[in-house]
């Protein structure tokens, strides 16, 4: 009987300037509630950088000050990997209205972490799309298709 393939995703991660000073905390979750951390790094992006990472946003009336906020000071990247990686992530990590996360999702990180839209603690690629181009952004030297564990079925 073939066994089937389980598909390990990734996802990137970031823990955003105002949320920094707690990273040992939340990495803490992050191992608890299943994921893997496959590979970190502490960064303090130029506002180039940070444009670059957030050109999808390009033109919107928040876009300076995400910017501004992105690269005001280190941030910690994180390519982190479990079943359904990008769809947990995002649903552990909230909506991204840290105030509006607070009365619908009051356990959600941002909701801990956050403090309002622009400093919500953490971000989560929101699509397998993004996360790869977002993982070859801080980690160019990455692999990230998904992986298939267990034996391989014979079909
Ligand atoms: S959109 O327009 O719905 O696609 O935007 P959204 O998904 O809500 O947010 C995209 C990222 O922009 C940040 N953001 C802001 N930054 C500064 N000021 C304001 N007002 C603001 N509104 C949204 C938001 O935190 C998202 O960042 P990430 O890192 O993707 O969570």
């Amino acid at each position: 009987m073939p066994v089937p393939h389980i598909y390990v995703e990734r996802t990137l991660a970031i823990i955003k300037p105002d949320a920094v000073h707690k990273a040992e905390e939340i990495e803490d979750i992050i191992l608890r509630s299943g994921f893997a951390i496959l590979q970190k790094r502490r960064v303090h992006l130029t506002p180039e950088q940070a444009s670059d990472l957030y050109a999808e946003h390009y033109g919107k009336l928040f876009f300076p000050s995400l910017v501004a906020y992105m690269s005001s000071g280190p941030i910690i990247a994180l390519v982190i990997a479990r079943l359904q990686a990008i769809t947990y992530w995002r649903e552990l990590i909230g909506p991204t209205n840290t105030i509006k996360a607070r009365q619908t999702h009051p356990d959600c990180l941002r909701a801990i972490y956050g403090t309002d839209d622009q400093r919500n603690a953490l971000h989560g690629s929101d699509s397998f799309p993004s996360a790869q181009r977002e993982i070859r952004f801080f980690f160019p030297d990455s692999v990230v298709e998904p992986v298939a564990t267990g034996q391989a079925a014979k079909d």
